[in-house]
């Protein structure tokens, strides 16, 4: 992260986490650890426990742990930069100097000048608005129903139908019309010197950080006949689509149960007319990692509510994937008719909304709706083959959600639920496999769970045991190649991390090895230690993992294989293709046990 190592190393060597734990509450000696009462989830017994060797803490009772940094993240809420900056203060230590780089310095001062020739841009654009100048926008925003409280709040403006309005009003400011294109607010002509607005007559939707800087907008046309329907800000300095969702900026983090996630600038708009003030936009469909990111830093609950049209559905599958990849719980709200949630809201209030959000479907029921969808149930043959798509894809299912989904199916389709079960039995490829969800499922936030339900974390985490404990298991590890061996982008890092101090002949110092992780992962790895029984046979043990989580690996991409098979549209070469390469890997499979 942005802090140098050594100084980093200073700060941890000066917050014992002894000294700082015992500042909040009493620990007791007891075998290698420290004991207290969690002073995270209040509690009477003690269950919080810190190890003075390790500088780890860890809560059997939470599941929270990790380096002091991020106690002081957990006891204080605070965000990694935040905490860091509490020791720091605390341990009497300067912040370290940024670096000095002068290329840096420039790009830094231009972000500053980009970021005010945006924010002076969404005043104007305001201004013109509220002004004489627009009057055709507010008539579009009145028909639309769009309040002035819903104006203000989020900022709207209009742009005037001109070619150089905000060119010469920013220019009689002092900014250059070079400044301006970089912004994203003038184009230049292509093969000329020649700049103007980017957008003209039309509304004017401000796309604003989490930090409250205007950094791009979305200019939206009055008469639907013209295209394209949104000009949105491309790439600059300031502003990258993938790493914004518009909306964020007006939520706030800790008093939310969970975000409603739609596509558009007027979804986020018309749900706040109707009095659901949680939504954010993902501007346009495809949603990213960083925006999953993003919304884990708010929320562990997120309701995808993509429009009805078949656009809106597929994009919703792909999302779903992102969210949960990165440990969200997801549901996904469905609209009746092809609806998008701002029609829908604006003929069903927050009633109907409620409703439909109590209503929403899990990830893998929402993947059967949309099996259904290709399928005319009232044929006989159109009906089987639904059943049989369904039972392959509900067959590589745990068996609880197995039972539910049968149940569902048999009631659509009639079959009985021996049927269907025999169905989905004879589809599953293996049946001594244990059933392996695609991705890193552990939960973030207060649904921590003791134990992960997924066996590829269980083997990654025993794994990582081992690891910390003996080198052989780092060298078995590194020979089948460390990244195949962690699924996360965070505990691959860490992974290196331990295999590079021990190639050095020397102790990995942890603290400093977790300053650099999320803090999930910072907690995987605490509560990996956890157990500190000595193993007898640590290469035999690590082989065993190694040999889980190819296992694992070779599920997933079996797995990734059934779903795209799933796909109607697939193409019969295609299809062979698919069958072939699973085959291929269960065969590797069986070679494994
Ligand atoms: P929609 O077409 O669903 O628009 O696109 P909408 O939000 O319902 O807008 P209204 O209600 O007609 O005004 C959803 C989102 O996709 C992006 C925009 O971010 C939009 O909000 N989009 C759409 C574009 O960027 N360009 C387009 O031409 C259309
Ligand atoms: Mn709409």
């Amino acid at each position: 992260m942005a802090y140098p190592d050594h100084w980093m190393n200073e700060l941890l060597s000066k917050s014992d986490i002894v000294t700082v734990v015992s500042s909040y509450i009493e620990l007791k000696p007891k075998g290698r650890r420290l004991w207290g009462l969690c002073p995270v989830h209040g509690e009477k017994t003690a269950s919080f426990s810190v190890s003075p060797d390790k500088q780890l803490y860890y809560c059997f009772g939470c599941h929270i742990g990790g380096s002091v940094i991020q106690f002081i993240m957990d006891v204080e809420h605070m965000t990694f930069h935040e905490a860091v900056e509490h020791l720091a203060n605390r341990a009497g230590l300067a912040m370290p100097q940024e670096v000095n780089d002068a290329a840096m310095m420039q790009e830094r001062a231009k972000r500053e000048r980009l970021a005010e020739a945006c924010q002076l841009a969404a005043r104007f654009f305001m201004e013109t608005l509220l002004g004489e100048g627009g009057v055709s926008g507010r008539a579009y925003l009145k028909k639309r129903g769009i309040s002035s409280d819903a104006v203000k709040r989020f900022g709207i403006g209009y742009a005037p139908s001109e070619w150089e309005a905000l060119k010469k009003h920013l220019g009689d400011k002092g900014f250059t019309p070079e400044e301006l294109v970089e912004a994203g607010l003038l184009v230049k002509k292509a093969d000329s010197d020649r700049t103007y607005d980017a957008y003209r007559g039309r509304v004017i939707f401000p796309i604003i950080a989490a930090n409250g800087r205007v950094i791009g907008f979305g200019a939206r046309v009055l008469n639907n006949d013209e295209k394209p329907k949104y000009i949105n800000t491309g790439d600059t300095l300031l502003y990258n689509k993938r790493n914004n969702l518009y909306g964020l900026n007006l939520q706030k983090s800790g008093k939310l149960n969970d975000l409603v996630m739609v596509e558009g600038y007027t979804d986020v708009i018309g749900l706040y007319e109707a009095g659901v003030t949680n939504a954010v936009a993902s501007l346009g469909t495809a949603l990213t990692q960083q925006q999953a990111r993003l919304l884990k830093r708010y929320v562990s609950n997120v309701y995808i509510a993509y429009d009805g049209d078949a656009a809106g559905q597929n994009a919703t599958i792909r999302g779903l994937d992102i969210l949960s990849a990165e440990g969200l719980n997801v549901r996904v709200i469905v609209f009746p008719g092809g609806q998008d949630p701002d029609e829908f809201v604006r003929a069903n209030g927050k009633e109907g909304f409620d409703h439909l959000k109590e209503e929403a479907l899990t990830l893998n029921s929402f993947k059967l709706v949309a099996l259904a969808r290709n399928y005319d149930l009232s044929k006989d043959t159109e009906r089987e083959q639904y059943t049989m798509e369904a039972c392959r894809f509900i067959g590589s299912l745990s068996p609880v959600e197995r039972e539910r989904h049968y149940q569902q199916l048999s009631k659509q389709t009639g079959y009985s639920m021996e049927t269907l079960r025999a169905q989905g039995a004879s589809a599953r490829p293996d049946e001594r496999q244990q059933p392996v969800t695609v991705k890193d499922k552990i939960a973030v936030g207060r649904r921590r769970e003791a134990e992960p339900d997924n066996e590829r974390i269980r083997a990654e985490n025993a794994l990582l045991f081992h690891m910390l404990q003996y080198p052989v298991a780092i060298k078995l590890a590194q020979e089948q190649g460390l990244e195949k061996q962690f699924a996360s982008e965070g505990m691959r890092t860490f992974a290196k991390g331990l295999a590079e101090a021990y190639a050095r002949g020397m102790e990995p110092n942890l603290p400093l090895l977790l300053s650099n992780m999320e803090k999930v992962d910072a907690e995987r790895v605490s509560a990996a230690l956890k157990d500190e029984a000595a193993c007898t046979e640590p290469e035999k043990a690590a082989k065993d993992c190694l040999c889980r989580i190819e296992k694992c690996n070779l599920a997933e991409q079996i797995e990734e294989i059934k779903r795209q098979l799933i796909d109607p549209a697939l193409s019969a070469d295609q299809r062979a293709g698919y069958l072939r390469e699973m085959q291929a890997l269960n065969l590797r499979m069986r070679g494994l046990s």
